[in-house]
């Protein structure tokens, strides 16, 4: 009685308690819930808030961490990117006003700060390697500084110190910084890291001439059965040659179980062939990812491979709920044997101990499952599933139940945005900041009788899951699973030979995303994106309606536009509207796409 009453007080009072991580003993849990008819439902916790605020007055919060999460002694100049924001949110306290002493009489609005960032290598005698005035609340600021003179250390980070003040400097904001420089690799095998500002993987090795490439992945978790049968069957008529022709520049092997996953002598035949045809491995330690014994034989088999792009730990902790700092002990297992490539995960709730998990990852990807699934109630556990309860295979997904939202019947996909566009906002919700970690999409691609979901997807809808991904800012696809139907076959082909190609890559890993284009027409379901540089934009749209639409449909663009509109995928019929400044056409397909590039005006 006394604790019921006491809870309610504490909920009352909007204190989050948050009951025990393990569940009750003997119930099934998934997402944290317990998901068996026979058990009844709890609050699992583990959700992420956004910050409250505490009080009115502005504050600058002042972020910093260095472009790419590694630097190599061979690399001249690196770059922080850093952010200024002012809300009433986070950071210290904020005053609009300032003195420049060379008008020391009058009081200006505090616009710029000084940036003075030092080598804090050795102590008592930094040396200053920045000094620049950056905006006040301004974003992805990119400050260059020189590498040169810093040591190399696969050990320890080169640490910094950062200061940034107002002109009179009463207001003063500071922070540190680490950058990961290491030495040169002495082995042929490739060094691939992140790209903080524009989210992409770039990668280094013969392969790529010893040059960074940025990587833009369009692909599939392969069954290692497959990939076997195409090393040992001669006959057989599929093969990685025949795959990565295909337009797939990734393959991520799914491990058979064991402490020992692969059989040793394919595994080598497989990454020979992967790395003869640039095809890069997205290496899986599902099942042995909490055992450093088995990481350290398994990495010893794959570095020296250039082939070798990057790490994948754990396939739904959170769904399968490991123990919370199982992910981060792995994480640096991986990185003490080897900082050169970096690590990702597949989370599969919609919030459940996000922090925790991803702090285990430098890539997160979201493997959300909507296509022909009954959200509301479970059609293997036979319950109701909800915030607290039940397993439908597609966690707090809303697909279809017009009895949570109207608008989930109207946009099938809309579980999908709402996945990517979270795991992104989550991180700005963390109690601690980490750098911005990209985050890559699972569609679905599968179909297995008897499970959540009754049929397979079609070309139309895995086209659809892919793309939308791309306009909501997801930075590779790996679809769940190869070998699939010959009809999601196809199409994925064809767009990973688009979307993979170094015309498009250089758009989506090499600027800026403006997300949600302006659309008139359309049934609100036309959903578009662009990106810009070097005088062209790339411009993304999707519609996600599953009947055709009459009448004119009209998409705003960034900027003015000119010339022909080239369609690089999907449908065309679009053209540029009188005013330069907008794409139209006149009636859309059921889940038509168009991928287009423009010129910009000059
Ligand atoms: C500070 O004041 C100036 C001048 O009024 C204004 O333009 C600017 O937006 C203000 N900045 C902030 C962060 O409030
Ligand atoms: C401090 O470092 C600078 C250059 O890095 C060097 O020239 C100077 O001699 C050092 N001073 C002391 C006291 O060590
Ligand atoms: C800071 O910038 C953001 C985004 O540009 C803007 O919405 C906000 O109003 C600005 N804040 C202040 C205090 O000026
Ligand atoms: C190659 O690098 C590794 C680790 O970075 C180091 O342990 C090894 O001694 C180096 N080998 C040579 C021949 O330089
Ligand atoms: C090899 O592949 C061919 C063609 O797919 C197939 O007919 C044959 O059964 C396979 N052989 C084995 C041993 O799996
Ligand atoms: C590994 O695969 C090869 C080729 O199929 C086979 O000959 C060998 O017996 C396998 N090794 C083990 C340990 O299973
Ligand atoms: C961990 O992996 C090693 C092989 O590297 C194996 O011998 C050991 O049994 C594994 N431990 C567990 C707990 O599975
Ligand atoms: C990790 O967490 C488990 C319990 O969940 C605990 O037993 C273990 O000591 C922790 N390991 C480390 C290294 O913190
Ligand atoms: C989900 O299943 C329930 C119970 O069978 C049914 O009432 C509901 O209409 C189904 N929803 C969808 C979207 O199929
Ligand atoms: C979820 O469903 C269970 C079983 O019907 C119910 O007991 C529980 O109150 C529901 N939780 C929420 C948050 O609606």
């Amino acid at each position: 009685m006394i604790v019921t009453v006491l809870l309610q007080l504490l909920w009352g009072l909007g204190v989050r308690s948050e009951p025990p991580f393990n569940n009750p003993p003997g119930v099934d849990i998934w997402c944290g819930k317990a998901y068996r008819a026979s058990d009844p439902s709890f609050d699992p916790g583990g959700l992420i808030f956004p910050p409250e605020e505490r009080n009115k007055l502005p504050k600058l919060e002042l972020v910093i961490y260095p472009r790419y999460n590694l630097y190599l002694s061979s690399d001249k100049t690196g770059s922080f990117i850093l952010s200024t924001v002012v809300s009433t949110l986070r950071g210290q306290n904020f005053k609009n006003e300032t003195w420049y002493p060379e008008r020391p009489q009058t009081k200006a609005p505090f616009t710029e700060l000084r940036l003075i960032i030092y080598d804090d290598a050795i102590e008592h005698n930094r040396t200053k390697i920045v000094d620049t005035w950056i905006p006040v609340n301004a974003t992805d600021i990119e400050v260059p500084f020189s590498l040169s003179g810093m040591e190399p250390s696969q050990e320890r980070p080169s640490r910094f110190v950062v200061y940034a003040n107002s002109p009179d400097a009463i207001q003063t904001y500071y922070s540190a910084v680490s950058v990961n420089i290491l030495p040169e690799r002495n082995d042929t095998g490739s060094v691939s890291r992140v790209d903080a500002l524009y989210g992409g993987l770039s990668v280094k090795s013969s392969l790529t001439k010893n040059t960074w490439k940025d990587v833009f992945p369009y692909s599939f978790y392969t069954s290692w059965d497959w990939i076997s049968s195409t090393l040992t069957n001669t006959s057989s008529p599929k093969t990685l040659s025949t795959f990565r022709a295909q337009g797939y520049n990734l393959i991520h092997p799914v491990p058979p179980g064991g402490t020992d996953p692969f059989n040793h002598t394919l595994l080598s035949q497989f990454l020979t062939l992967c790395d003869e045809l640039e095809l890069y491995v997205m290496y899986d330690m599902r099942h042995t990812y909490q055992n450093t014994s088995s990481i350290t034989a398994q990495l010893s088999l794959l570095t020296h491979h250039p082939s070798l792009l990057l790490y994948y730990t754990a396939d739904e902790p959170d769904g399968w709920c490991d123990p919370l700092n199982a992910t981060q002990l792995s994480y640096k297992h991986i990185h003490s044997i080897d900082p050169y490539h970096p690590v990702s995960l597949v989370l599969n709730c919609a919030n459940f101990y996000f922090e925790a998990y991803t702090k285990g990852a430098d890539i997160i990807l979201e493997d959300t499952y909507p296509i022909a699934v009954n959200t509301s109630f479970s059609t293997v556990y036979h319950t109701p599933c909800n915030a607290t309860y039940g397993d439908c295979g597609c966690d707090n997904c809303h697909v279809n139940d017009a009895a949570y939202a109207p608008v989930y019947t109207h946009n099938a996909f809309l579980d999908i945005i709402d996945r990517t566009e979270n795991l992104y906002a989550y991180q700005g919700w963390q109690a601690s900041r980490s750098v911005p970690k990209p985050v890559w999409g699972v569609p679905q691609a599968f179909w297995d009788e008897g499970s959540f979901w009754d049929r397979w997807p079609s070309a139309a809808e895995e086209a659809v899951m892919g793309v939308l991904r791309l306009n909501h800012g997801a930075k590779g696809i790996v679809a769940w699973i190869y070998p699939t139907s010959a009809e999601v076959e196809r199409v994925t082909a064809s767009l990973a030979t688009v979307v993979a190609s170094g015309d498009v890559t250089r758009f989506l890993l090499g600027a800026k995303r403006i997300g949600g284009l302006r659309v008139v027409g359309g049934d609100g379901l036309l959903d578009g994106s662009a990106w810009e540089r070097g005088g062209e934009m790339l411009v993304s749209l999707v519609y996600l309606g599953y009947g055709d639409v009459d009448g004119r449909v009209e998409v705003s663009l960034p900027k003015g536009v000119q010339g022909e509109v080239e369609t690089l995928w999907g449908e065309g019929g679009w053209t540029v509207d009188d005013d330069e400044k907008a794409l139209v056409k006149v009636g859309i397909k059921a889940l038509e796409i168009g991928i287009f590039k423009l010129k910009v005006q000059t």
